[in-house]
């Protein structure tokens, strides 16, 4: 069947007429996808009335955003991270039943082949920081534990930074580990509470906070990637409570079921205590 061609383009019609390139796109999902892009990118231009010097601007930052980035370095999450983006993402995929722990942001440092670990190792190699015991239980839905479950953890130093981010300063490995759950579920760990720190801000995401007068701080958190067969992905942190920036999180990762209850313990060689259980959803 012919459709009713759009026209020449205009600015009134200019994203039904680029749209209607790829009316033959035998790709469903993509041509969907793009229609959909297409169109709110031509209202974003028009709502603003975008100026060609602004639309320059944006071309450059887009191009150092690609220029800075590498193996080691993803400003394009980043910039995806700070635009609450990538929150928003893993909400759309990661709509849970009550009762199961919640999502948040993975973040850049997350290390594919962390040092596995007996439970109750220590995670701090440097010898920085509060120490801190977590420890809990991994529970399907029904308050059963999840006997075998990985829980893959990581956090900053006391100085606010993942070891990654100081090679050759901090050990490899430092506050990192994998933990295999017993049939108890159980997980346990000494870490150090973990401090707030800047995401990377030497950048063009950087730069942008900046000139939209925000800061680039988290708040403190331990991160959590907890797996099992059988259940979803569990992608986490606790977050500190009481800390300064839980209200102005760069990321947009705080969510009100994740702040933990650090509670400090008194005359014992460990200071803190960071109790958490962690609920799978079935897959
Ligand atoms: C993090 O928590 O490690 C993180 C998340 C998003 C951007 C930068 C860092
Ligand atoms: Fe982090």
């Amino acid at each position: 069947m012919m459709t009713q061609s759009p026209g020449t383009f205009s600015e009134t019609n200019s994203a039904e007429v680029v749209s209607a390139r790829h009316a033959a796109c035998p790709n469903a999902r993509l041509a969907t996808v793009m229609t959909a892009l297409i169109r709110h990118l031509h209202n974003f231009a028009k709502e603003v009335h975008l100026t060609q010097d602004e639309w320059g601007l944006a071309v450059d930052f887009l191009t150092k955003t690609g220029q800075i980035s590498s193996a080691q370095r993803q400003e394009f999450i980043l910039l995806s991270d700070a635009l609450g983006f990538s929150m928003l993402v893993d909400a759309i995929n990661n709509r849970r039943p009550a009762g199961a722990t919640e999502n948040t942001v993975f973040g850049p440092f997350h290390v594919a082949d962390a040092p596995r670990r007996q439970m109750g190792d220590s995670i701090c190699l440097d010898g920085k920081g509060e120490s801190c015991l977590f420890e809990g239980r991994v529970l399907d839905l029904d308050g059963q534990p999840i006997g075998g479950a990985t829980v893959d953890v990581w956090s900053d130093n006391a100085d606010g930074f993942y070891d990654v981010q100081q090679p050759g300063i901090q050990p490899p490995g430092n506050n990192r580990g994998v933990f295999v759950t017993g049939a108890d579920g159980r997980y346990g760990f000494v870490g150090i509470k973990p401090v707030s720190y800047p995401i990377p801000d030497d950048g063009p995401v950087g730069q942008m906070l900046a000139h939209l007068g925000r800061h680039p701080y988290r708040p403190a958190h331990m991160h959590y990637l907890v797996t099992a067969p059988g259940f979803q992905r569990l992608v986490t942190h606790t977050f500190v409570g009481g800390d300064e920036y839980l209200t102005s999180d760069a990321v947009f990762g705080v969510k009100a079921s994740l702040i933990a209850p650090y509670q400090r313990l008194q005359g014992q060689a460990t200071q803190w205590h960071a109790p958490f259980d962690f609920v799978l959803a079935p897959t």
